[in-house]
């Protein structure tokens, strides 16, 4: 009996190791990693570059707490406001440490305005983490189940539907918005293109702040740095992770105008957030994003996959829509012609790691994929899908 709490209910297979889009079992089988593991190893396993970055950090230095300067921290921070067109930055472990650190700055916020009982508005289906507030924030009952009572308040609205966001104009202790630019575990949601900005004008009039979780969507998953860039828009709060270490657990929060001056000294903190070893790691993931035309073929290849999806399976029944922006792919599946349970293990028999999220298949692939896994990617979820019960 393993000792583990059984929070996860793993599937039978261990990985020893792994190399680009391929993670290797036990027994030397190879298998064909269509998540990235859960969209985090965006660069693909063992990217040589992020391998160096590690180990000579290891050789020179891991660990001085955040009671001293960490140089290679002060320059990711330059490096991702410089992208982002953020102000500021603060390091965590963590997509939801990253966000909870986001809901105490709407906190803070909200102390500014004087509002004694804030409110947050987030999505129906969304998914912000499990610590206790982002759970409340995450629009998904399953989710919440069991962890009453919740940190109050967060409403919850219909996503990519702008009435019912400002249905709440009136409610004076409303002091943000947190949405994820594409709903990831929702199965790949994706808004009309006009929502954000539509979302950011609200949050203007109403002395909103806009906090957008990209923990998923950024760092080159959609085909841009933040998926939030095929807006015009900035928001006031903006957080990362997964992909930003490409492996090594960093996340940030990053934020701007008033709300990057709410966290004063003593506000808020974390042991190993922003360590020198995952800052020198997320500095050689921007480099490879930024020097190897990453984004590119981010671009060229989720073409290519849309392309091949539209004609592979629209004409199958069971496939209901094929959601895809940059190499984040949801297929939806008609429940009642698919037994969506079995597709996992199904999946895993053909050597391909995937994802059920809702009634669709997730795919996350890493963002270096080549136009030859492609085609074996498609080969496998045609086949898949074709021969599901
Ligand atoms: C959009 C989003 N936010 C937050 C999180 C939580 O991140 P973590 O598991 O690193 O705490 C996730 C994880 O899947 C996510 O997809």
């Amino acid at each position: 009996m393993s000792k583990l709490m059984s929070n996860y209910i793993p599937l039978d297979v261990t990985f020893v190791s792994g190399d680009g889009c391929w993670l290797t079992d036990k027994s030397g089988k190879k298998y064909f990693d269509a998540l990235s593991g859960v969209g985090v190893v965006n660069l693909g396993h063992c990217h040589p570059d992020i391998t160096v970055s590690i180990v000579e950090q290891a050789k020179t230095l891991l660990h001085t707490s955040n009671w001293y300067h960490i140089e290679h921290q002060e320059v990711l921070a330059e490096r991702l406001c410089a992208l982002s067109t953020m102000d500021n930055v603060f390091f965590a472990n963590s997509g939801a440490e990253a966000n909870e650190a986001a809901i105490k700055i709407a906190r803070l916020f909200a102390k500014d305005k004087g509002i004694e009982e804030p409110a947050i508005i987030s999505a129906n289906e969304s998914f912000h983490g499990r610590t206790m507030a982002t759970l409340s924030a995450t629009g998904n009952d399953k989710v919440q189940d069991g962890f009453s009572p919740l940190v109050s308040e967060f409403i919850h609205v219909e996503f990519d539907d702008i009435e019912a966001l400002s249905k709440h104009s009136n409610n004076d202790n409303v002091v943000a918005v947190m949405l994820e630019p594409i709903q990831g575990e929702a199965g790949v949601i994706i808004p009309e293109s006009d929502y954000l900005d539509k979302v950011k004008s609200l949050c203007e009039k109403n002395d909103w702040l806009l906090i957008l979780d990209e923990v998923q969507t950024g760092m080159g998953r959609t085909g841009k740095m933040f998926a939030h860039q095929y807006n015009n828009i900035t928001p006031d709060l903006l957080t990362l992770a997964k992909g930003l270490g490409n492996g090594v657990p960093i996340g940030a929060c990053l934020a701007k105008g008033r709300a990057a001056k709410l966290f004063t000294a003593g506000k808020h903190g974390s042991t190993f957030g922003g360590n020198p070893l995952v800052c020198r790691v997320a500095l050689s993931v921007l480099d490879v994003i930024e020097n190897n035309s990453v984004l590119a073929n981010v671009d060229k290849m989720s073409q290519y996959i849309h392309t091949q999806l539209e004609s592979e399976l629209s004409d199958i029944p069971a496939v209901q829509s094929i959601r895809i922006k940059g190499l984040m792919i949801g297929i939806g599946l008609d429940d009642n012609l698919i037994d969506k349970t079995k597709l996992l293990q199904k999946a895993l028999d053909d050597q391909l790691l995937i994802n059920i999220a809702g009634s669709s298949i997730r795919l996350l692939p890493p963002l270096i994929i080549s136009s030859d896994e492609v085609d074996i990617l498609i080969n496998k979820i045609v086949k898949l899908i074709e021969t599901a019960d």
